[in-house]
């Protein structure tokens, strides 16, 4: 990234193309495609939110951990939930501390003059969004991550539309809040609703797909070292094959992941008819799902995959 000359660098540890970004973030076991380096590199040097969309399990959350990991930044996180209201999500007031210094004041006559003090700084309570805020230094900005944003309303997108157009939150008791440098904003979303497009068109957009099986294979290497490589290789052929099942909710990464910690906790070295079915419950989580795999027969077909191999 070019800073401008004289300008504090915007984090500790600054990627200059989308390359390094992308080393930096598998210096912390996030494993990103080239598509996706890309535009999170953008995302950063052009000071946008990077709104980031795919199904279930594919890295989105992640991603803006290790970005705040190998940045060196702070993260505040935002789970995004029906009903989550703007006093969860901007800031509250400490009702009971605002109380508590009210009593003492009338106890010793002073009840009028502390009125004004009762809506300062230090009886506010900075939620995520405030806090991500404050946080973001001149000289380090910080990573708010906006989790699953399609759980929350929709009145929910126009509230973050004030506060992404000029990072800052209008508080009308005490004044305006506004960051030092913008934080770096990912939002996420499963896709269970459209999220408004006024705020969509703000972003960087990303979809996250599943990943090759190159990459797959690299991330069940780098994240579980423990697993015997052609365990490694026969769960990420199984997991494919699922995938192509036509599932109610085909597996994700963390679900290849978790069907070879299972098979290597169980001292599986190369799978077999008995140990996939034995752990497929930490592959397939519906009942229909299970009954379509046995159908379809995926554990006969990977029969084939150990022939291949041995
Ligand atoms: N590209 C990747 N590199 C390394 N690890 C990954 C990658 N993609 C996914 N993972 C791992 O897979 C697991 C699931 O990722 P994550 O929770 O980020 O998925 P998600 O897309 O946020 O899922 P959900 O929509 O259910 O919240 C995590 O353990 C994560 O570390
Ligand atoms: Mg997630």
């Amino acid at each position: 990234m070019t800073a401008s000359l004289g300008a504090p660098a915007a984090f500790p540890h600054q990627p200059a193309s989308p390359d390094e970004l992308a080393t930096a973030l598998a210096s912390v076991g996030y494993l990103a495609d080239d598509a996706l380096a890309t535009t999170a590199y953008l995302a950063l040097d052009l000071g946008r939110p990077l709104f980031v969309e795919g199904d279930p399990g594919t890295g989105k959350t992640a991603l803006a951990l290790a970005l705040a990991e190998s940045l060196g930044a702070p993260l505040i996180r935002l789970q995004c939930y029906e009903g989550l209201r703007v006093e969860q999500a901007l800031y509250d007031w400490d009702f009971p501390r605002q109380l508590l210094h009210l009593r003492v004041a009338e106890a010793t006559g002073r009840a009028e003059e502390v009125e004004g003090e009762l809506y300062s700084r230090r009886f506010l309570l900075a939620r995520p969004i405030v806090e991500a805020l404050e946080q973001s230094t001149a000289e380090c900005r910080s990573v708010l991550l906006i989790d699953e944003i399609d759980r929350a309303d929709d009145e929910f997108d126009a509230m973050l539309l004030e506060v992404l157009a000029d990072s800052s939150v209008t508080i009308p008791e005490l004044g305006t809040i506004t960051a030092a440098r913008p934080p770096v904003v990912v939002l996420t979303s499963n896709r269970t609703r459209e999220v408004h497009d006024a705020l969509k068109r703000r972003c960087l957009y990303a979809w996250v797909d599943h990943p090759s099986a190159v990459r797959e294979l690299a991330i069940v290497r780098s994240r579980l070292p423990e697993v015997a490589d052609a365990l490694a290789q026969d769960v990420v052929t199984a997991v494919r094959r699922l995938r192509g099942m036509d599932l109610v909710k085909p597996p994700g990464v963390s679900e290849t992941l978790d069907w070879a910690r299972s098979l290597h906790a169980l001292g599986v070295r190369t799978v077999d008819e008995d140990s996939l079915a034995a752990t497929l419950g930490a592959a397939v989580k519906y009942r229909e799902d299970t009954q379509r795999v046995h159908e379809l027969g995926l554990m006969e077909s990977l029969i084939d995959v150990g022939m291949r191999r041995g």
